[in-house]
């Protein structure tokens, strides 16, 4: 039973027992009696589940305390500050004509209390029973119009409190994504440090090992074999020094050479090149944003990140599928969608998949996604991921769109953390 029914019951059983015991039979009877029909048929209306339960809840209650305080000595009765619970209990849900109405319910039935006892012909407006009882239906709207105003307070605090915490957890999610990125940076930093030095390292005894091959290959060598093995060996050492190359630019930081493109004609580009590796059964789309804006961006370096996300997706669906390129212009930014129909990405590895090295692939340096994401960070864009494991994959890219000004310089809007993950 709700705290209203309880409260409505313990004062219809008091009001009954008070009535019995020192119930003045004469005209209150029939006000008593019709006071317990109204109750119950009014109790029976609250229980259907009506939208203003409460309020009827509150008649209720006042009718009851009017019957309990008219058999207990009226407007004398020690139980008048029953009316205040309904009035207390209305405030606190923050209805306020709800508050108003109660109120005014209560003070009409502790005054009819006062016009139906049998001094009432007696007494005239300057008696103190006359000003008593205006004192306490003044107290009844006092009290339910504080508690309002308390009760809203409360709620308002309780909202900034509750928006506060939520923008504490929202700032600490950001603080969490810049952490990742920041780590993931340093990361490919001191990848960067490494390979520089070890390149260099490599590099002089490379140059020497090919500078002295293309003697021996200047010299007049009778011996056949010996010629084609210096061939190879100058084959490779190229290969090697040409291996070196790719890896320094791979894990450098990026310096962007910005101008104005549009990113359609570097994806078709991507595509047109990647066709002749397209495996049989793979079919790609491509739908692009006809009237997508130029934007200030670094042609190679994109391209190299189109061209990491296209293979990783066409190396996603081994079984053939489809490769679906999309772009829109959204107000300030351009998305692009890399959307396979491969294999997926497991949950657990959606978070390592832009850390240097991750990879699942024989053959992969795991350094692809790495790379693009610093490269599309340095654009102050982002990268999102979403994938279901079994049905595919989508890496969107998010990208602002910025001029390159007449002095050279960018006008920017950048979008906030680089990578994000989800999967199904
Ligand atoms: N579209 C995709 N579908 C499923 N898995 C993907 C997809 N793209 C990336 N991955 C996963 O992310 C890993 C990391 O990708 P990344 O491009 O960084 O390196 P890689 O492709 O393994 O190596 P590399 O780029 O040097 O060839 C991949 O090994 C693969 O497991
Ligand atoms: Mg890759």
């Amino acid at each position: 039973m709700k705290l209203f029914d309880q409260i409505n019951v313990l004062t219809a059983v008091a009001a009954l027992v008070f009535f019995l015991l020192f119930g003045d039979a004469g005209n209150a009877r029939l006000y008593v009696y019709g006071a317990f029909f109204g109750a119950i048929l009014l109790q029976y209306l609250a229980s259907q589940h009506l939208k203003e339960k409460h309020l009827i809840d509150s008649l209720t209650n006042i009718i009851l305390t009017t019957t309990l305080v008219y058999t207990t000595g009226a407007y004398e009765s020690a139980f008048f500050p029953l009316y205040t619970i309904p009035i207390i209990i209305i405030a606190a849900e923050q209805h306020l004509k709800g508050v108003i109405l109660v109120c005014t319910l209560a003070s009409i039935g502790f005054g009819s209390t006062l016009i139906f006892s049998p001094q009432a012909h007696e007494l005239t407006v300057f008696d103190h029973e006359i000003f008593e009882t205006v004192s306490k239906i003044i107290l009844f709207f006092v009290i339910g119009l504080v508690v309002y105003f308390m009760g809203r307070e409360y709620r308002r605090e309780k909202i900034q409190t509750a928006k506060m915490i939520a923008s504490l957890e929202a700032q600490n999610t950001e603080l969490q994504r810049a952490r990742t990125e920041i780590s993931r940076q340093e990361k490919m930093a001191a990848i960067g440090r490494l390979s520089a030095g070890i390149a260099h390292e490599i590099r002089n005894p490379l140059s020497i090992i090919k500078s002295s091959t293309d003697l021996i290959q200047s010299m007049e060598l009778e011996n056949l074999r010996c010629r084609v093995l210096t061939a190879a060996i100058q084959e490779e050492a190229s290969r090697l020094n040409e291996f070196i190359n790719d890896f320094l630019r791979y894990s450098r930081p990026v310096k962007l050479q910005l101008e104005q493109r549009d990113i359609n004609e570097i994806l078709h580009q991507v595509v047109n090149l990647a066709q002749e590796t397209l495996p049989p059964h793979v079919n790609v789309i491509e739908t692009y944003d006809p009237h997508l804006p130029l934007t200030a961006v670094d042609r190679n370096a994109l391209h190299q990140v189109f061209l990491n996300l296209f293979l990783n997706a066409i190396q996603a669906m081994p079984h053939g599928g489809q490769l679906t390129l999309k772009t829109r212009h959204i107000t300030h930014r351009i998305e692009i969608a890399f959307i396979d129909t491969g294999l997926g990405i497991p949950r657990k590895n959606l978070s390592m998949l832009f850390e240097p090295f991750f990879t699942t692939k024989d053959e992969g340096t795991g350094l692809g996604l790495a790379i693009a994401a610093n490269i599309i960070s340095e654009h102050g864009g982002r990268i999102l991921v979403d994938s279901e494991l079994g049905n595919g994959t989508v890496f969107t890219i998010v990208l602002p769109i910025r001029d390159i000004t007449e002095d050279g310089n960018i006008e920017d809007s950048p979008v906030s953390d680089t990578v994000s993950t989800h999967s199904d």
